[in-house]
């Protein structure tokens, strides 16, 4: 084993949570009891936007290695993360809108729309929309975690670089005699994106069930109408075009 001397080390040290749970401060006044729920629901979803930002950097080291068993795993890892942040949303949907409305109030001008972990993901994916990516810029420069993001290939020019170093088309994954590992990691990819897509909606479901569909968002935005139209965005669209090869175009 190492040589590390981890004696002073416990659960509650290891993992600060003196820190950790000292970082919830609802704003209502009085404190209003549903409050709690929603600060954690979204830091909760900070912290694994974190980890997911974490672990797409190892999917694309996977990918500039031309590691196709390695991206694999770490799409896998991506994938189920997708999920996790997806479902903590419907803790949120036991929060009747009349005690939403109740606290609302002291959220101010912040909304998710300025999260600059969320953009970053959208960035390193692919989506590098100039609109957002200004809504989100402070002096003109976007915040560090989506500049680096900016600097680096799409995951699907990474995917496609793959698939032509190893000589094959990205049609002929779909007409060749067997899935191939390479099968499994392009259709890993689109299932990512169908996984992000579906908080979208589960996102806008949630906007509209608290806020009605016709509401503006605290970001500025046209709240639930805004968030529709992203649930169509694409990631990866050459991944999703290949599929209409089969019924001509
Ligand atoms: C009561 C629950 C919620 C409501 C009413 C709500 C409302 C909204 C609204 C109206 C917008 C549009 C931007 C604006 O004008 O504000 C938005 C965007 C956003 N929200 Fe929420 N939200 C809720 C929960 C959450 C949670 C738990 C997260 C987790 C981090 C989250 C993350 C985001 C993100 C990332 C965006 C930007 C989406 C995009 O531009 O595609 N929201 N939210």
């Amino acid at each position: 084993m190492s040589g590390h001397d981890a004696s002073g080390i416990d659960y509650g040290t290891y993992l600060r949570l003196p820190e950790l749970l000292s970082l919830q401060t609802p704003q209502s006044s009085p404190e209003h009891p549903d409050e709690l729920l929603f600060i954690v629901v979204h830091q909760a979803s900070e912290l694994w936007f974190k980890v997911l930002r974490h672990e797409m950097d190892t999917l694309i080291s996977a990918l500039e290695a031309f590691d196709t068993m390695r991206s694999l795993l770490a799409v896998q890892r991506v994938n189920v993360l997708t999920d996790i942040i997806a479902q903590q949303l419907s803790s949120l949907d036991t929060l009747p809108p009349q005690r939403f409305a109740q606290f609302r109030g002291y959220l101010g001008s912040s909304s998710g729309s300025q999260s600059a972990q969320f953009r970053a993901i959208e960035a390193t994916a692919g989506l590098r929309d100039p609109h957002f990516l200004a809504a989100i810029s402070e002096h003109g420069s976007p915040p560090p975690e989506v500049e680096a993001a900016l600097t680096r290939p799409t995951l699907q020019s990474l995917v496609l670089a793959l698939l032509k170093h190893e000589q094959v088309e990205l049609d002929a994954l779909y007409t060749g005699p067997a899935p191939t590992p390479l099968f499994l990691l392009v259709e890993g990819l689109l299932e990512f994106e169908q996984r992000f897509a579906r908080w979208r909606f589960l996102h806008v479901q949630l906007v509209e069930r608290i806020i009605g569909p016709g509401t503006g968002g605290t970001g500025g935005t046209l709240g639930a109408k805004y968030l529709a139209r992203t649930v169509s965005q694409r990631f990866f669209p050459e991944l999703w075009a290949v599929r209409a090869n089969f019924y001509g175009r």
